[in-house]
C-alpha cells in the first residue's frame, strides 16, 4: 500500500509545557525508534519565529538517557531537522489553512495522519479544534487531538467542553492525557499487585490501615501563576493525577489488561467514593520564607498572581471508598507547591500485628512497628517495604529495615507513543473525567470559594512538618475521622 506519514503539531509551542515536557518527550520517542519513519513536527504559536529559532529553543531542552549517550548529538540533529514552525492565531481558520499547506508539502502525497497536541490554556481548546478540524485535518488518514488537563473546572464545564469539542471531533479522535499514568512506577503499580502473590491478598481494609498519596514540589508557581491561579492545587493535581493513581491502586482485578476493562474497574472505584467533605480537607497557600539567608517569595509575590489571591497551593484531604474492600480506610492525599521536598509517592501503611510478641521492643510507639510499602514515583524511583528485623548479635534488639527495589536507571517520559498508535489505558475517557469531578464537587463549587479556605489561609504550607501534617503519620487504625479540620 501507500506509505503513511505522521504530522505532529504542537499547538502552543513556545509555552512552558511544550518546552519542559512535549519536545523532550517527542525526542525520547524518536531516540527509542518509536516514531514512524516519516514524521514531521510543527510548532504552532502566535509569536513570530523562524524554523531555526524554534530549533534553537527546542535543542536547549533535549537530553539523552545516561546509559545512551553515544550518538546523542547526531540523533538530536536528525530530530531537529524534522522540526518546523508556523506562526498563527489560535482562532484563525486562515492561519490553520496555511499550516495545512505546509503539512501537505512535507507529507509529499503519502497517507497523512495528523496529531494535534494542545499545549494551550483550556479556554482556547475549542477555537483551535474548530480551526484545525475545518482547515487542517487529514483528508485520507486520521486526525487526532491530545488535550491536557484541566479538562474544565467542574462537572458542568467539563461536560460543556466535551460537547463543544464533539461538534468538530468524534470521541475516538479525542485523547485526554494524564501524564502521571505514563510514569514508570504508576504503570508498575498493577504489575506489582497482580503479578506477585505476596501483595494482592493484603490489599484490603483487613490489612491496610491507610494509603497516602503525596505530591510535593519544592518550587512555587514562578511565573506560571496566570494558569495556576485560575485552577488551584485541587484542580491542578488532585482531581486528575492523584485520583487517577488512587483508582488504579484500589480497583478490583480487571478482566484483562485492555484499556476498556481497566477503565471499567476504575470507574467503579470512583463511583463508590463519596464526594470530598469540607471537614476532611485542609487547604493553604505558601507564604514567604527565609532559609539559609535566601528569601523565597510567597505565592502572592509572583507577578503573574493577582493581588490578594486566595487560590490554594496546598491541600490535604481524606477520601473514603465505600465498598467491601476499602470501607473505612482513609486515602490521604496531600499536594502542594513550594514545600520542602520534591516527591511523588504512594505510601501504604499496614495494620498492627495483632498480639505482637515483640511489642515491648517498640515501647509505646506501636506505629513504629507497622509495615509500610512505599512506591516512590519520583524522583529517584523506588519501591521498598519497611520490615522489622533482629539486629544481629546477643540480646533481642529490633530494627526497621527496607526491602528495597531501587531503580538506578532514570526513566523516560514517553506516554505519547500510544496516541500515535491507538487509544490506550494511558488516556482517559469522558465518563472517568466526570466521576472525578463529582468527587471534588464541594471543593470546586465556584459559588463561595473563599469560605472554604479563609479558615486555613494563615496556615503555612511551606513547613512540611506543620501541625496538620502530623495527622498523616501513623493514623490510628480504628477511627474514620482522623482528620480534624482544626489546625494549630
Ligand atoms: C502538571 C501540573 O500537570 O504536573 C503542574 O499542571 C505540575 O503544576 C506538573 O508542576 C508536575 O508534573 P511532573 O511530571 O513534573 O511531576
Amino acid at each position: 500500500g501507500k506509505e503513511s506519514t505522521v504530522s505532529i503539531t504542537v499547538v502552543g509551542a513556545s509555552g512552558d509545557l511544550a518546552k519542559k515536557k512535549i519536545f523532550p518527550a517527542l525526542f525520547a520517542l524518536f531516540y527509542e525508534g518509536c516514531l514512524p519513519e516519516h514524521f514531521t513536527i510543527f510548532g504552532y504559536a502566535r509569536s513570530k519565529m523562524a524554523d531555526a529559532e524554534l530549533r534553537t529553543m527546542v535543542s536547549k531542552t533535549l537530553t539523552c538517557r545516561i546509559d545512551k549517550r553515544e550518538n546523542c548529538k547526531d540523533k538530536m540533529e536528525q530530530f531537529l531537522e524534522r522540526c518546523f514552525y508556523h506562526s498563527g492565531q489560535y482562532d484563525s481558520e486562515g492561519d490553520f489553512a496555511q499550516l495545512d499547506k505546509k503539512l501537505r508539502e512535507h507529507e509529499a502525497g503519502r497517507i497523512s495522519n495528523r496529531l494535534f497536541y494542545l499545549s494551550i490554556p483550556p479556554n482556547i481548546f475549542v477555537d483551535v479544534v474548530k480551526c484545525a478540524s475545518k482547515s487542517a485535518s487529514s483528508l485520507n488518514g486520521w486526525t487526532r487531538v491530545i488535550v491536557e488537563k484541566p479538562f474544565g473546572r467542574d462537572s458542568e464545564s467539563s461536560a460543556t467542553l466535551t460537547r463543544n469539542l464533539k461538534q468538530y471531533l468524534k470521541e475516538d479522535q479525542i485523547f485526554r492525557i494524564d501524564h502521571y499514568l505514563g510514569k514508570e512506577l504508576v504503570e508498575n503499580l498493577s504489575v506489582l499487585r497482580f503479578s506477585n502473590l505476596v501483595f494482592e491478598p493484603l490489599w484490603s481494609r483487613q490489612y491496610i490501615r491507610n494509603v497516602q498519596l503525596i505530591f510535593s514540589e519544592d518550587f512555587g508557581t514562578e511565573g506560571r501563576g496566570g494558569y495556576f491561579d485560575n485552577y488551584g492545587i485541587i484542580r491542578d493535581i488532585m482531581q486528575n493525577h492523584l485520583l487517577q493513581i488512587l483508582a488504579l491502586f484500589a480497583m478490583e482485578t480487571p478482566v484483562s489488561l485492555d484499556a476498556e476493562d481497566i477503565r471499567n474497574e476504575k470507574v467503579k472505584v470512583l463511583r463508590s467514593m463519596k464526594p470530598l467533605q469540607l471537614d476532611d480537607i485542609v487547604i493553604g497557600q505558601y507564604k514567604s520564607h527565609t532559609k539559609g539567608g535566601i528569601t523565597y517569595p510567597a505565592y502572592t509575590d509572583d507577578k503573574t498572581v493577582p493581588k490578594g489571591s486566595l487560590t490554594p497551593t496546598f491541600a490535604a484531604a481524606a477520601l473514603f471508598i465505600n465498598n467491601a474492600r476499602w470501607d473505612g480506610v482513609p486515602f490521604l492525599m496531600k499536594a502542594g507547591k513550594a514545600l520542602h521536598t520534591q516527591r511523588a509517592e504512594i505510601r501504604v501503611q499496614f495494620r498492627h500485628v495483632p498480639g505482637n510478641l515483640y511489642k515491648r521492643s517498640f515501647g509505646t510507639d506501636l506505629d513504629r512497628a507497622t509495615n509500610e510499602l512505599v512506591i516512590r514515583v519520583q524522583p529517584d524511583e523506588a519501591i521498598y517495604l519497611k520490615i522489622n528485623n533482629k539486629i544481629p548479635g546477643l540480646g533481642m534488639r529490633l530494627d526497621r529495615s527496607n526491602l528495597n527495589l531501587h531503580y538506578a536507571a532514570r526513566m523516560l517520559y514517553i506516554p505519547w507513543s500510544r496516541a500515535v498508535k491507538t487509544g490506550s489505558r494511558l488516556f482517559l475517557e469522558g465518563d472517568l473525567q466526570d466521576a472525578r469531578w463529582e468527587i471534588c464537587k464541594p471543593l470546586v463549587a465556584d459559588k463561595d470559594p473563599h469560605k472554604v479556605f479563609t479558615i486555613y489561609f494563615e496556615f503555612c504550607a511551606r513547613r512540611e512538618d506543620c501541625e496538620m501534617l502530623k495527622h498523616f503519620e501513623g493514623v490510628p487504625a480504628s477511627t474514620s475521622k482522623q482528620f480534624p479540620n482544626q489546625v494549630g
